[in-house]
């Protein structure tokens, strides 16, 4: 998919006050720091469309981005950022699981996770808590240029070990990606524009 606009809409922290408009949109949730604004950057081919930061903590609103004047991008806060892991609600504040819960026009979650590191406990919660709310949902790897190509496949598989351990029956769809050198942009722009033909040809929601 080409992409021939990205414009910044609107910034919330209420669920209920996000755009009305009936198009399908994806969802960018990991922990603080993981990337997620700077892969929304990357897929649009924006330097700074999303704001980023090297200090977690930088995006702390529910963003909204129009892209193709048909979609959207969806930035949200990280999580596990200087919190306690209580329950799921606890853990990871209202207005998000608010978001997954209500967001009628969410299509999919992208939940990012550093390929660097093995399966974090508050990754596999926050996807067993979307498993378990029927939220559809992708597992993307980051910051993949920050090791070799051979540990990619590996470090992978590993992960599929830990998410399959943690009750899943398999592992759900993946990709991988770098903001730094663009791995995985067509991969995961391709998908979009499937899912997104999907819903446009059955007419929206
Ligand atoms: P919060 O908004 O705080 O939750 O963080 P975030 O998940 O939006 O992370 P952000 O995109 O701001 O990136 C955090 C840091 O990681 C920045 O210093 C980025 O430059 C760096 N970074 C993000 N993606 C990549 C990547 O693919 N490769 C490398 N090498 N660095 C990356
Ligand atoms: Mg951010």
């Amino acid at each position: 998919m080409k992409i021939t606009s990205a414009e910044f809409i609107v910034s919330n922290s209420d669920a209920a006050k996000c755009p009305k408009e009936p198009i399908p949109e994806y969802a960018f949730i990991g922990r603080s720091n993981v990337g997620k604004s700077s892969l929304i950057n990357m897929l649009t081919n924006r330097t700074s469309l999303a704001k980023t930061s090297g200090r977690p903590g930088k995006t702390q609103l529910i963003n909204h981005f129009k892209i193709n004047n048909n979609w959207h991008l969806v930035d949200l806060p990280g999580y596990g950022y200087a919190r306690v892991s209580k329950s799921t609600k606890e853990t990871f504040q209202k207005f998000i699981t608010d978001y997954f819960e209500k967001r009628e026009q969410l299509v999919c979650g992208f939940v990012l996770v550093d390929i660097r590191h093995e399966a974090q406990k508050i990754d596999l919660e926050f996807i067993n808590y979307l498993g378990e709310s029927g939220v559809p949902f992708c597992i993307i790897f980051t910051k993949a240029d920050k090791i070799s190509k051979g540990k990619v496949q590996q470090h992978v598989a590993a992960y599929r070990k830990k998410v399959i351990e943690n009750g899943w029956e398999e592992m759900p769809q993946h990709f991988v990606t770098s903001s730094e050198d663009a791995t995985g942009r067509e991969e995961l722009l391709n998908y979009i524009d499937e899912v997104n033909k999907g819903i446009f040809e059955n007419e929206g929601f």
